[in-house]
């Protein structure tokens, strides 16, 4: 037989061991945020219809929670908090003993180590559900500047780690660096959700944080999913005012984007995994058409082989359980 001159690329995948000696990327439980709703209430352990495994947790509930993350190896935990009131301002959002000031104060004293990320929004403590201060069906962006950066300070207060501003209004990053470094903490980093779209996998989370927004839509503060220049942009600026990390936001649908962001801007990329993308896995796992742990762990290595080096995912519990099987 005439010899043909091809490489032969399956050398390299012949044994698992050969395989696993050329691996390029690793899922490490280390990379993981795990994201938690935190509310008021007694005895609450609600499960959320559209999030299978996801709860809404009492404070009198949370410490078996934590105790759980920590006992894994998650090195960080997000709060999402749903107040008992809301009102149009979302006050409850910077109130000392506010539902994350408390859950936050909670979890500290018991787990020191554990690294607790304070979302930093206001549509869980307003009664119209958008992410500022409106007027009429306008969201305007200086007014609510100011409250977000009263809830940093009053996370911070409480003893969170880290700060992380969602309301993709401008300018909230400076706001929130200059409001925190007044206040003494300016060892309190910011994760900023710097590029965060306007996508309609977020439904299920506005179950589990209630707060859809009332009237109208998102789309004059979050990004239309056509544009990735935009996402550039967005994230210099954070950049500029003093981000630490850098989210983008879903992370599926926009693996072009974690990869961009990836290559100009060299900070912690976090991915965040949401609401939506979790509920479509769950539900095909649930119905026998696909197998959950193989979806899931080839999922969250696409994202860090676009670039992310941290996933904020409800995934992340049984993801250590999976690594650890493996
Ligand atoms: C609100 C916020 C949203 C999510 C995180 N923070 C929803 C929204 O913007 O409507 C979505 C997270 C998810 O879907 O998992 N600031
Ligand atoms: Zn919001």
């Amino acid at each position: 037989m005439t010899q043909l001159n091809f490489r032969r690329h399956r050398r390299l995948r012949t044994s698992a061991t050969m395989r696993g000696m050329v691996k390029e990327t690793y899922l490490h439980k280390e990379d993981l945020i795990y994201p938690l709703f935190v509310m008021e209430g007694e005895n609450i352990k609600n499960p959320v219809n559209s999030m299978p495994g996801v709860y809404q947790f009492s404070l009198d509930k949370l410490d078996e929670e934590i105790d759980e993350v920590v006992e894994m190896g998650i090195p960080a935990v997000i709060l999402f908090g749903i107040p008992a009131e809301k009102d149009a301002v979302g006050t409850g959002a910077f109130h000392d003993h506010g539902i994350v000031q408390k859950a936050t104060r909670q979890i500290k004293s018991r787990h020191p180590e554990l690294l607790v990320i304070a979302d930093t929004c206001l549509c869980e403590f307003t009664d119209h559900g958008h992410c500022g201060v409106v007027e009429g069906e306008k969201i305007l962006n200086d007014p609510s500047l100011d409250v977000l950066a009263r809830t940093a300070v009053s996370q911070a207060q409480a003893g969170a780690d880290i700060i992380a501003p969602s309301n993709m209004m401008d300018g909230f990053v400076i706001a929130i660096r200059t409001a925190l470094d007044e206040a003494g903490f300016h060892d309190v980093p910011i994760m900023s959700y710097a590029v965060k779209y306007a996508s309609s996998y977020y439904g299920p989370f506005r179950e589990a944080a209630d707060g859809a927004p009332q009237f109208g839509d998102r789309k004059t503060y979050q990004m239309d999913p056509s544009n990735r220049l935009e996402a550039i942009r967005e994230a210099q600026s954070d950049i500029d005012e003093g981000a630490d990390f850098l989210i983008v936001k879903p992370a599926l649908s926009y693996l072009d984007i974690i990869r961009d962001v990836r290559n100009n801007f060299p900070v912690p990329i976090v991915a965040y995994n949401v609401s939506g993308e979790y509920a479509m896995v769950k539900a095909a796992a649930q119905n026998g058409w696909i197998d959950e742990k193989s979806v899931v762990l080839e999922t969250l290595l696409g994202m860090k082989r676009a670039g992310a080096d941290l996933i904020l995912t409800y995934h992340a519990k049984d993801v250590v359980r999976w690594l650890e099987e493996k």
